[in-house]
């Protein structure tokens, strides 16, 4: 456990819901998970566009931040199933993830779009989450550090200091993400340590500012292993995220983990 005066940075656990849920049962969500109020404690969840404006509401009076899963870079324009910053900010939108491995994956998203789409995000007042992380062939290649370096460099270079303060970035090894197969947190906090520095050689003043969150399959007998190290900072958390008290479970030990005591219940 890592004492709360010596924690440098807020704590941000975000749920990824990708692709699951409706809208009801979004609703339902809102109702069943009620984040702790904690100063430092940052908890968000991304859920499809179709649900943003109805969480919205329902979220009314509570602390936890909605995300998109996505965004485009321009304004507006001829781009057929696209959704632009302004419009996720109509909705009241908090932030996007950006860059996910599916994204990158099925959908052909390259370092470039992601970065516009990080500095869109960030000038229009949402807060971006960009993932990075290596395939299963290029760790056991040993080439995992010169691939996430390649992702960070891109990214952060395209970035002023002001802009790359705002990013978060989450680390998520494309193994282990949605097959039960998590890093381990020593493999974790090497990767996320050296993130931090290669943010440190472009941007000296924003490195200890970034926040680094680990992904890939974290869950409530997990979290506290991954948070207890200090270049982690939180975690995007998917299929676990989908139940609301199991992401209550792994918020609060979360947390804990990192010296923040939970006071009280959780919950309406
Ligand atoms: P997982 O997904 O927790 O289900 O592995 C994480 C993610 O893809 O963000």
């Amino acid at each position: 456990m890592i004492r709360e005066e010596d924690r440098m940075r807020d704590i941000f656990i975000a749920g990824n819901w990708k692709m699951n849920l409706s809208c009801e049962a979004a609703m339902q969500y809102a109702r069943d998970f009620w984040p702790p109020e904690e100063k430092g404690l940052i908890t968000a969840v991304a859920v499809p566009f179709t649900m943003l404006e109805s969480l919205e509401e329902g979220l009314e009076g509570s602390s936890l931040l909605v995300f998109a899963q996505n965004m485009h870079y321009e304004d507006s324009g001829a781009f057929t199933g696209e959704i632009s910053a302004s419009m996720l900010k109509e909705l009241g939108t908090d932030g996007v993830i950006l860059g996910h491995s599916e994204r990158r994956q099925y959908f052909g998203e390259t370092d470039e779009a992601v970065l516009l789409k990080a500095k869109k995000a960030v000038s229009s007042g949402l807060i971006p989450i960009v993932c990075v992380g290596e395939t299963l062939e290029e760790r056991d290649a040993g080439r995992h550090f010169e691939r996430v370096e390649s992702q960070v460099r891109s990214l952060f270079t395209g970035l002023d200091p002001e802009e790359a303060e705002k990013v978060t970035v989450a680390y998520e090894p494309i193994w282990a993400i949605g097959t039960g197969r998590t890093a381990s947190s020593d493999q974790a906090q090497e990767m996320c340590a050296f993130i931090r520095k290669t943010v440190r050689d472009i941007h000296p003043g924003a490195a200890d500012k970034v926040l680094i969150q680990y992904g890939g399959s974290v869950k409530a007998s997990n979290i506290a292993d991954i948070m207890s190290q200090p270049d982690i900072d939180g975690a995007l958390v998917g299929g676990a995220s989908l139940d609301p008290e199991g992401f209550a479970d792994i918020v609060r030990r979360a947390a804990e983990a990192k010296g923040l005591r939970i006071k009280g219940r959780q919950g309406r």
